[in-house]
């Protein structure tokens, strides 16, 4: 698929235009569409189109610079932001690809309270997220739409458009790990993966093996990955886009290829989706691979543990202690709180790169869903204004977080009676929370840090209303515009 500007329309076989409310706002494509219509909009009007979100009308054209037309709505002007571009959009391409549609002219709406590029970028993008589907395993798949021209006069419209098409690419690429079955994708198969991208990137690579990780006394990652034929991996991608001296941001993602609980085996309704407890390490791994190719100028580090946790016969036990890289002992309550396990370890390696901050993304905790439901990241950390320009990237780039307390009290609720910590809360009290405060233990001398738990957005049951089904790439998006726009 190729997507570019295009400063007039020429035709194709479809024209996408939105509409917030009646014959609003005006434009001269959309009186030649009222033209070579004969008045369909406003006839569509008549009969009852409201132009709600997600309302979207094909109208059939004849004698036209396009076979067809796909009006779509945007709502109420005066409620209107950049979310329901993307949803009125996506809704657009679903009722398009219902027909043998190849090329396709968008018209770029200007609207006094959006900056045009914002729009731009916003409608590039959401390009790529909505036709994305996951076809690796399907026998024969098409893709229809091939070419789709943005109409727009907007200067620098080749140069948004450019960095909304990698965006765009990457998005999908770890759309499509993420997917990637188990059996296909371990701690190994997703090392050489990072191998092949930090060659074509300039990324400096390194991967630890479980010698290596022995060496270090990553007990956590190691005693987590015990119990699989496949061993773990720990794997560190270094993009270097400002001088040496600039400290990095370090990005650390969970990267459990498939979460069975081990020996706290899972139940075994909807066991399917844990191959996406790697997400975080997709959308860390997506993230610096964006960063590179829009020559993000800042240094930033991508800290990656990689374990398959499964139960055998060499998996470890609940009741088990662990003795952590920076002497810290965890009492083991459950095999199937793993993430923070391998996380501690991932973070305190982080740290021997002096940082100026440190931002994690994991499939922590089921409890993030109960606290949020998919609408929002559940954000945790101990630096007030890191978290607050974590919260403007994601209200800017549509992947909203939210934040919740780390209060000290919480500490009491991973006292152990046997180690320093146990890594479970007490029942089901504030279970992201406890989550976090883990996480913290492992983070010294007040680095700034934040935690994203993206488990209630990770994956996509139900149709969402621009990604579709699976896994969602949720927290690329987010850490891209925070480090273009927003990092300090
Ligand atoms: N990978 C899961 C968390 C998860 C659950 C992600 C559902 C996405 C959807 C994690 O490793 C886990 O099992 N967490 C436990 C923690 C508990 C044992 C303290 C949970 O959430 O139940
Ligand atoms: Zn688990
Ligand atoms: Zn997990």
């Amino acid at each position: 698929m190729e997507i570019r500007p295009r400063a007039k329309a020429k035709g194709a076989d479809a024209l996408l235009v939105f509409y917030t409310k009646r014959a609003e706002p005006k434009s001269s494509i959309k009186d030649e569409l009222e033209k070579v219509s004969k008045k369909g909009i406003e006839k569509l009007f008549q009969l009852g189109f409201k132009a709600q979100p997600k309302d979207a009308e094909i109208l059939l054209l004849e004698k036209a610079p396009w076979k067809l037309a796909v009006i779509t709505g945007l709502g109420k002007e005066d409620k209107l932001e950049l979310e329901n571009f993307r949803k009125a959009l996506a809704s657009g391409i679903k009722k398009i690809q219902n027909y043998s549609v190849k090329s396709l002219e968008i018209e770029v709406p200007q609207i006094n309270k959006f900056e045009e590029k914002e729009i731009l970028r916003a409608i590039a993008e959401t390009l790529w997220f909505a036709t994305y589907k996951y076809k690796n395993y399907k026998t024969n798949s098409k893709t229809a739409l091939q070419k789709i021209w943005l109409l727009t006069q907007a200067k620098k419209a080749n140069e948004i458009i450019n960095k909304a098409n990698i965006i765009g690419k990457e998005h999908s690429k770890i759309r499509d790990l993420i997917n990637t079955p188990g059996s296909d994708l371990g701690p190994e198969e997703f090392s050489q993966l990072a191998k092949e991208s930090a060659k074509e990137l300039g990324l400096k690579l390194k991967i630890y093996n479980e010698k290596e990780l022995a060496r270090m006394g990553y007990n956590g990652i190691l005693r987590v990955g015990q119990g699989s034929k496949r061993p773990p991996r720990l794997i560190v991608l270094e993009w270097q886009g400002a001088g040496r001296s600039q400290k990095p941001i370090c990005l650390v993602g969970k990267g459990v290829t498939f979460d069975s609980g081990g020996i706290s085996l899972k139940r075994s309704d909807g066991m399917e989706k844990m191959k996406y407890d790697m997400a975080g390490a997709g959308a860390a791994f997506g993230t610096i691979c964006t960063c590179a190719r829009l020559g993000i100028k800042k240094n930033i580090t991508a800290v990656i543990p990689l374990v398959e946790n499964m139960p055998s016969g060499s998996a470890q036990r609940p009741g088990d202690i662990v003795k952590m890289a920076d002497g810290t002992t965890v009492e083991v309550i459950s095999t199937d709180a793993e993430g923070r396990m391998i996380l501690a370890d991932a973070l305190y390696h982080s740290q021997k790169f002096n940082p100026r901050q440190i931002i994690d993304l994991a499939t922590l905790t089921g409890s993030a869903t109960i606290a949020l439901g998919r609408y929002a990241i559940a954000l945790l950390g101990n630096n007030e204004k890191l978290l607050s320009a974590l919260c403007q990237a994601g209200e800017r780039s549509g992947e909203r977080c939210w934040i919740l307390p780390l209060w000290e009290d919480y500490n009491e609720l991973v006292r152990s009676e046997v180690a320093d910590i146990r890594n479970v809360g007490r029942g089901r009290e504030a279970g992201t929370i406890v989550g976090a405060v883990f996480l913290k233990r492992f983070i010294k001398n007040d680095i700034a840090w934040a935690h994203l738990d993206i488990a209630s957005c990770a994956w996509s049951d139900e149709n969402h209303p621009y990604l579709g089904k699976g896994a969602t790439g949720v927290g690329l998006r987010l850490l891209v515009r925070y480090l273009e726009d927003f990092a300090f």
